[in-house]
């Protein structure tokens, strides 16, 4: 049918007769000649049609954008003035001596160079917002993130193997997506929220070394970093330890970001563990890029008389924390209360400052509202931050978590919006993990990541610890620019210590026989040491292609509220499924009846 790609048409084709197909990008009628733009996967063409082919001349003048043709014609150089030095094909032009139109387009909704396309009108026609320059450049990268994976893979021994989806519900922290039973009346499949379960099973069928690039379902809050649909890069390995499954897998992103962006590190990543992390970015997945800490001052506010600062110093579960701004004391009023009512959405009841104007004159060299709730210990706070003249210095007091989350976030905002961000990408490894979280819901522990990781403990001091929540796990998390993008961790791989977990995460033998039962008796008959890791490979791309929105990466994502705009899925079914479900129709407005 064609004999070259539009885009791969160049100077060297000169004189040949080609044939190629696309769609019409642009189309300009030049009193007399008319030229197309043709468009295909690897780029655009120009075709010129003269009157003196009279039949192919009367085709073209009918053309619309994004009609579909195939276009016979000779490669000729084009003339001095009209060489386009930005276009592959920019020295060349067709000159068309046959015009085939494949399919006629109506109008189309939007144009492809048009800006500012609303995203609900790209979702609804994606199949066009999918031939823009943009999408076919991220979709191209991101097939070219997959393939180095597997490659990679395939070359360390890695095999590529399949787990189910309709399956039962696996603890990766979120809701299920539930598919109901036909043949099991009032029974349902969950969607696998992460194959974590087959993937340590297939460790102790002896496979060795799994991966799959597979999609993941969670019923979660979406966010710009989050779908309920997402693939990950999904890894396990036997007789590894975390040391050498960090190594292997930072081989892996090292490859893939000189492969698709060439991007090379030439030094082993850093690695932070997670108390030093929340203590100096409040955050477990800080952006390095941004030069700016957290740092710690309640010991010296405690006994002051201002309330708001020496409550939380006092409580051992407060925090009262500094963020300095270099520069910063340029800030207007209005700048202020905008940051005030930022960190109020992380439940900060306020955000006291102090601008340093003149350090040699003391405290009557500091503007703020606060110095004056402690004027002797002003100045050590500004020695402890390092302040000099020209910053400001803002302050959370509260429990340590709504101080954590709000400096941590505010951090981040400044480090954005005063151009504070430095070099392009900052890779870092979280390790030291607690094992367990407080529940503020249900007043117990929950697992930190998922109840199947292996604590830094024997199972004796597990059962008889005082504080589990001082236990660390032997997880890690692939953090970067402040994105995770990845997480995993060792294993328990004997039924005992994984009974221990499960009962201190209140989880009774008979809850834990009903859904993981088959896990627990696999433990039995002979299981290696294993450890694992799983990518988010919609993140990776973000990070790789620099795109803010988690949407842009995916082919066909969900919007905010987790639905297709372009088959307007989810939808209703006819009550004939219902019933052969076993699932009762409920009509709106009458979910309680
Ligand atoms: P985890 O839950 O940390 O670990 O998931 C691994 C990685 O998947 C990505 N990710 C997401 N990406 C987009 N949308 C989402 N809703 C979403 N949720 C997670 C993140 C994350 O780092 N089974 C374990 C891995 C293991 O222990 O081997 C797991 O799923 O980039
Ligand atoms: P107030 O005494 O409530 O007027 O607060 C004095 C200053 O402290 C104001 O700048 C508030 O924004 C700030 N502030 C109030 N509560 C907090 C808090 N929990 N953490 C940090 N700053 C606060």
């Amino acid at each position: 049918m064609r004999t070259h790609y539009c885009g791969q048409v160049t100077e060297s084709l000169i004189d040949q007769q080609v044939t190629v197909a696309g769609w019409v990008h642009r189309r300009r009628d030049h009193g007399g000649v008319i030229f197309i733009d043709l468009r295909d996967r690897e780029g655009l063409v120009q075709v010129v049609v003269n009157p003196d082919t009279p039949e192919v001349f009367a085709k073209a003048e009918r053309l619309r954008a994004e009609c579909v043709l195939k276009i016979t014609g000779k490669v000729v150089a084009r003339t001095e003035g009209t060489i386009n030095p930005n276009m592959v094909t920019g020295k060349i032009e067709i000159v068309a001596a046959d015009l085939d139109v494949l399919s006629m387009a109506e109008p189309i909704p939007f144009q492809l160079d048009e800006k500012n396309v609303g995203e609900e009108t790209r979702l609804k026609y994606r199949y066009i917002d999918l031939r823009r320059e943009e999408m076919q450049k991220t979709l191209k990268l991101r097939y070219h993130v997959t393939r180095t994976m597997r490659r990679y893979l395939d070359d360390n021994g890695f095999m590529d193997m399949e787990t189910p989806i309709l399956t039962k519900s696996t603890p990766e922290g979120a809701r299920d997506y539930l598919v109901p039973s036909r043949t099991h009346a009032n029974k349902f499949f969950a969607l696998p929220q992460s194959p974590q379960l087959f993937k340590q099973l297939l460790m102790m069928s002896g496979f060795d070394r799994y991966y799959q690039i597979t999609r993941c379902f969670r019923d979660e809050d979406l966010r710009a970093d989050r779908q309920p649909e997402f693939t990950q890069l999904d890894i396990e390995t036997s007789f590894m330890d975390e040391e050498s499954v960090m190594e292997v897998m930072e081989g892996l992103v090292k490859t893939i970001f000189k492969e698709t962006i060439g991007v090379e590190f030439d030094y082993k990543f850093q690695r932070m563990p997670y108390s030093e992390a929340i203590q100096k970015y409040g955050i477990d997945r800080p952006d390095l890029r941004i030069n700016m800490q957290l740092v710690d001052v309640a010991d010296l506010l405690q006994d002051i008389d201002f309330k708001v600062f020496s409550g939380p110093a006092q409580d051992p579960k407060g925090r009262v924390a500094a963020l300095k701004v270099p520069g910063g004391a340029t800030m207007s009023r209005k700048e202020i209360d905008e940051y005030t009512k930022f960190v109020s959405i992380y439940g900060a009841k306020g955000l006291a400052y102090i601008k340093v104007n003149d350090l040699s004159a003391g405290i009557d060299g500091l503007q703020s509202p606060i110095v004056k709730f402690f004027p002797d210990q002003v100045m050590e706070i500004m020695a402890r931050v390092e302040a000099k003249d020209g910053d400001i210095v803002f302050f959370g007091a509260d429990k340590a978590k709504v101080v954590n989350e709000a400096l941590g976030a505010l951090r981040v905002k400044i480090g954005e919006d005063l151009n504070m961000i430095n070099g392009r990408f900052r890779p870092l490894w979280v390790v030291d993990f607690p094992m367990f979280e407080e529940d503020e819901k249900t007043a117990r522990v929950a697992a930190v990541h998922h109840p199947f990781t292996q604590p830094k403990a024997t199972t004796e001091e597990i059962l008889n610890h005082k504080d589990p929540v001082q236990l660390l796990s032997r997880a890690y998390d692939l953090v970067i620019n402040g994105l995770e993008v990845g997480g995993g961790s060792v294993r328990i791989h004997d039924t005992h210590m994984q009974a221990a977990i499960f009962k201190l995460l209140g989880i009774s033998d008979e809850e834990a026989q009903d859904k993981f039962g088959f896990l627990l008796n696999a433990l039995k008959y002979g299981c290696p040491p294993h450890a694992g890791m799983a990518f988010g490979l919609d993140r990776l791309v973000m990070i790789l292609g620099n795109i803010d929105s988690i949407r842009d990466v995916i082919a066909f994502p969900k919007t905010q509220s987790a639905a297709c705009l372009l088959t307007e899925a989810p939808g209703l079914v006819a009550d004939s499924q219902l019933a052969e479900l076993a699932l009762r129709f409920r009509k709106f407005g009458q979910e309680k009846a």
